[in-house]
């Protein structure tokens, strides 16, 4: 599954915003990828205070991507290459410009209109103080006081993010409906399924009590038990679709076992497994990691769902070149302490690619990691967008460095993304000459390269592959799995060469090696008798 970040893929209008225009241009470069479907980042109208996921409009596309008709027509022509399209849906939050938001602004305290959203009194003296202790995910307080219609200061509603993102109140009957029929109208478009933005935190405890006051289950708003209920009826949306029809969700959780719980048969398809992205750059705990990801999966009969980048964490070349590679979101004191050696990080990105698409169950690559693009840590304050960046005074960078829209060709920005002399939303920086797509066709070494051999060797091999891990046994600071009888995955964790045991082939290998050896920071493919 390839993820495309719509705002910065390409450009089709000479404006420096991604849109649909240039997605259609360029779906045969995501078709020869060899991947099975796209997920797309909302593409509604939307006010852009967090990339689009304040939403606006549920079933309209925002005129800067492009309109309704240019949706219909990605849906067609993906469809005809094989290609399915996912769509993202929000529905923790929506924006403060959705009509229904301005409507309960209008209304006033106690109104009907009020109670899709979650506005609460204030405590304290007139007020003045939050209706509770709840932070917001993106830094701050999780509420923010409005001015009532007649000019005094008045309600607080709630928003887990931005103050630019209220949160729908999901026990109230109209705002359940309206989303159950928002799926129903891209279904009707075509579009093949849903990624579900922040699918656990919909369901509120009704008193939102304080978090100080909480004992570990009955979370005031994550992953609580009623939000099963609503994929549940969900699920019979889709199923009453032809074809087939599926969500994924956007689950962040303690433990794989409560992810688990959301792909129990009557729910979600498949829900992102955040694990292996998390794990730090060590055989013993990513062997542990995807054990007991397999092992919670298998218990629902489900298949896992390996994300390895998105557009909220830091790309995968500057990650593992930093630290031990675990680290998703980069503080300003890290970036100016710690140098970032992207040499070691574009080859444990290689290793790691190769581990993960060796594993059953799907994958998701974001854009961008196939050419082995790193996090633009110096992009200046006045091009930063990201709320987190400003919502914590620029101690946190914040997402925008993974944003960058991408280099396709030629020596000098826009690097083929947009017209010529166009400047990009976010600037690229001049290194990427030597990562355009361009560039990577013409080297065989390359990660876009790599990344396509290692796609389509998945394509072909999966049927014999089956759905078994068998781990073998390997030298310390090695893994390696068996998939079926004849493919073996192996990757080297530690900082030494080690022999390759003796195999009739090698398909793929993340680095030249010298002689039989498996470098250090390196996967082969092999075939096994
Ligand atoms: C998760 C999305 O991936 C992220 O980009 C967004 O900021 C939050 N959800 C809030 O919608
Ligand atoms: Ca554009």
């Amino acid at each position: 599954m390839y993820q495309v970040y719509l705002r910065s893929f390409a450009d089709g209008n000479g404006d420096g915003i991604g849109d649909l225009s240039g997605l259609l241009a360029r779906l045969p470069y995501i078709a020869a990828l060899g991947v099975d479907a796209i997920w797309l980042n909302p593409w509604y109208p939307s006010p852009m205070a967090d990339g689009g996921y304040d939403v606006a409009d549920y079933r309209d596309i925002h005129p800067m991507f492009g309109t309704l008709a240019q949706a219909r027509e990605l849906v067609h022509r993906a469809h005809a290459m094989g290609i399915r399209v996912l769509i993202d849906i929000v529905p923790n939050h929506c924006s403060l410009e959705h009509p229904w938001f301005r409507e309960a602004l209008r209304g006033g305290p106690g109104g009907a209109a009020r109670e899709r959203f979650l506005f609460r009194p204030g405590r304290g003296v007139n007020g003045a103080e939050p209706p509770n202790d709840w932070q917001s995910r993106f830094g701050g307080a999780a509420w923010t006081r409005i001015t009532e219609p007649d000019g005094t200061p008045g309600e607080w509603y709630l928003h887990l993010f931005d103050s630019s993102q209220p949160d729908w109140n999901w026990h109230h009957p109209k705002v359940q409906e309206e989303f159950e029929d928002i799926l129903r109208f891209w279904f009707d478009l075509g579009v093949d399924g849903f990624r579900i933005d922040v699918a656990d935190k919909l369901v509120k405890h009704p008193d939102l009590p304080d978090l100080a006051q909480w004992s570990h289950d009955d979370h005031p708003f994550s992953d609580r038990d009623e939000v099963h209920d609503i994929y549940r009826r969900w699920r019979q949306i889709a199923d009453s679709y032809p074809g087939a029809r599926t969500f994924v969700g956007e689950i962040w959780t303690p433990s794989v076992e409560r992810l688990a719980r959301y792909l129990r048969g009557d729910e979600l398809h498949s829900a992102f497994d955040f694990s292996l992205l998390a794990s730090p750059w060590d055989e013993a705990k990513m062997r542990q990691t995807i054990e007991e990801a397999l092992a919670a999966h298998e218990a629902v009969g489900a298949a896992p769902t390996w994300v390895l980048s998105n557009h909220d964490v830091v790309r995968a070349v500057t990650r593992y070149g930093i630290g031990d590679g675990s680290m998703l979101r980069l503080s300003a004191a890290s970036t100016r302490k710690g140098r970032v050696d992207l040499a070691l990080g574009t080859r444990r990105a290689r290793a790691i690619a190769l581990l993960a698409l060796a594993l059953p169950g799907s994958a998701y690559v974001y854009q961008g990691e196939e050419l082995g693009l790193s996090e633009v840590l110096d992009l200046p304050e006045d091009r930063r967008e990201d709320p987190i960046f400003f919502r914590t005074g620029g101690d946190q960078l914040g997402r925008d460095g993974c944003r960058v829209p991408l280099p396709w060709s030629g020596e000098e920005e826009p690097f083929g993304f947009s017209e010529v002399d166009v400047s990009p939303w976010l600037p690229q920086p001049k290194e990427w000459g030597r990562l355009t797509v361009e560039a990577q066709e013409r080297d065989p070494a390359s990660m876009l390269n790599l990344y396509r051999r290692a796609l389509h060797c998945r394509r072909d091999q999966r049927a014999e592959w089956g759905e078994e891990v068998r781990w073998l046994a390997t030298p310390p600071g090695v893994l390696g799995f068996l998939r079926g009888d004849a493919f073996a995955s192996l990757t080297n964790f530690s900082s030494e060469p080690v022999e390759l045991p003796a195999h009739p082939q090698v398909l793929l290998l993340s680095e030249e090696r010298a002689g039989s050896d498996l470098p250090p920071d390196a996967t082969a493919w092999v075939t096994v008798t």
